[in-house]
């Protein structure tokens, strides 16, 4: 074929929104259920609570209320989308695609739907994705989704897993434009060397699931907590690095770094490896712990409705996980901040349905010690303020390089 291609356009963040269930799980509240304690998880991690998805709760409700808020933001109607890229490896289940349930549950009838499986990577690489579909002319408006519901996924016995992990959706939609902006340099890369680093042993093809395999607990997450943090430690900064350079900018040239949000010492070494200031690195994983392929867009919408983001500024999203993967996006951002706080309000998650399957019967999916732990909650409350980026971890940059 001699046809020419369609010019490349550019792929402008148009809408964001997120959702994180209601439910806290404290560091005090794990204290009754495994051997931790508040100090050692805030030192070694930063994290000081997380959100425990309710029973009526899935990967494709918490996506579906994040994508109507990114929807309303934007300003166009739900079927102005015309792909769905949702980016999770909580699933709700192998097949159909998460993103097919949430396309039926926001009002869509003409998008393309399908997930992305790259692990805390994942909206990263969906992101990328979705920059590509519409810089090749083939979509105009991409909804692009990170959503996890990994606390379904965690074994409340093991303290090197459970303490780090959350539930929550976040969502953006990109939409075409000739104007410039919007989507700038990638970097993705996958070492497969850390396959078996982080992983969920049984459930797939070579490991179906078994009343053996349940009873050795091969359908929880597995983590090399340190292999990993060495991986992230030294991969993120240059990832993020690459995707600035790619854009023809420098790291000085970024206002915000928007980095996955795994552990507070991690992203300081993403701070150290640029050579920049705390103040330029977003957290909030104080809040919300690890929620994996969530935690950039639950970001990057906390961190725009908070005035952290302005037009004309160049954000990176940056991210690492299991695979293991890494990914980076610049974007220069030129959406009005202040719509997104009015299209959070617009949504409100009681309305928005997933269809379940007739005849569907299914057990209590919260796990029993969880359950028993959100039965009766903790009295201790948390202040979150004196977690400021640095302050953890300034103390315990030093404890592991
Ligand atoms: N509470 C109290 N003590 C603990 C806990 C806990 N929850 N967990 C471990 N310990 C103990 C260990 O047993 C060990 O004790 P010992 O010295 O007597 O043997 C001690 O604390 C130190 O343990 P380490 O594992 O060396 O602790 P470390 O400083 O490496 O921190 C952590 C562990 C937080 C898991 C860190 O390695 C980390 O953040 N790794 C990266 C994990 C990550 O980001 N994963 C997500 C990847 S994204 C994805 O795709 C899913």
């Amino acid at each position: 074929m001699n046809a020419p291609l369609p010019q490349q356009r550019r792929a402008h963040v148009t809408g964001w929104g997120r959702y994180v269930p209601s439910q806290v799980l404290t560091n005090h509240d794990l204290e009754r259920m495994v051997d931790t304690n508040d100090e050692w998880i805030v030192a070694r991690t930063g994290i000081r609570e997380r959100r425990v998805a309710a029973a009526h709760e899935t990967t494709a409700s918490m996506a579906a209320v994040a994508s109507l808020r990114a929807i309303r933001t934007a300003g166009i109607d739900p079927d102005d989308i015309d792909l769905i890229l949702l980016a999770t490896l909580t699933p709700d289940y192998w097949m159909p695609s998460t993103a097919a349930l949430v396309k039926e549950a926001i009002g869509n009838t003409k998008a393309a739907a399908m997930d992305v499986a790259a692990a805390c990577s994942g909206f990263v690489y969906a992101f990328a994705s979705a920059q590509a579909y519409i810089a090749s002319g083939m979509a105009k408006h991409v909804l692009v989704i990170g959503a996890e519901l990994l606390t379904r996924f965690l074994d409340y016995t093991d303290r090197s897993t459970c303490i780090l992990f959350g539930d929550g959706a976040g969502a953006v939609v990109l939409s075409a434009s000739d104007e410039p902006g919007g989507g700038l340099g990638i970097e993705m890369t996958t070492d497969p060397q850390g396959a078996y680093m982080i992983w969920l042993p049984a459930g797939g093809a070579k490991s179906p699931p078994s009343a053996e395999t349940i009873a050795r607990g091969e359908h929880y997450i597995r983590m090399e907590g340190k292999e990993t943090y060495r991986f992230a430690t030294k991969t993120m900064a240059t990832t993020a690095l690459e995707s600035v350079r790619r854009s023809g900018l420098e790291p000085d040239d970024i206002a915000l770094f928007i980095p996955h949000q795994a552990n507070i010492r991690i992203v300081e070494a993403v701070a150290k490896g640029l050579d920049l200031p705390m103040e330029r690195m977003y957290v909030n994983l104080d809040k919300y712990g690890n929620t994996s392929a969530a935690s950039v867009p639950i970001a990057l919408a906390e961190a725009v409705n908070e005035g952290r983001v302005k037009v004309g500024d160049n954000v990176v999203l940056v991210a690492f996980g299991a695979g293991f993967t890494s990914g980076a996006v610049t974007i220069q951002w030129t959406a009005d901040p202040a719509r997104g706080i009015a299209g959070d309000a617009a949504v409100d998650p009681d309305e928005v349905h997933v269809r379940l399957p007739v005849d569907w019967d299914s057990v209590d999916p919260i796990p029993d010690a969880l359950a028993a732990i959100m039965a009766q909650p903790g009295t201790v409350e948390v202040p979150l303020d004196d977690v400021v980026p640095g302050e953890p971890g300034r103390a315990h940059t030093e404890v592991r390089a």
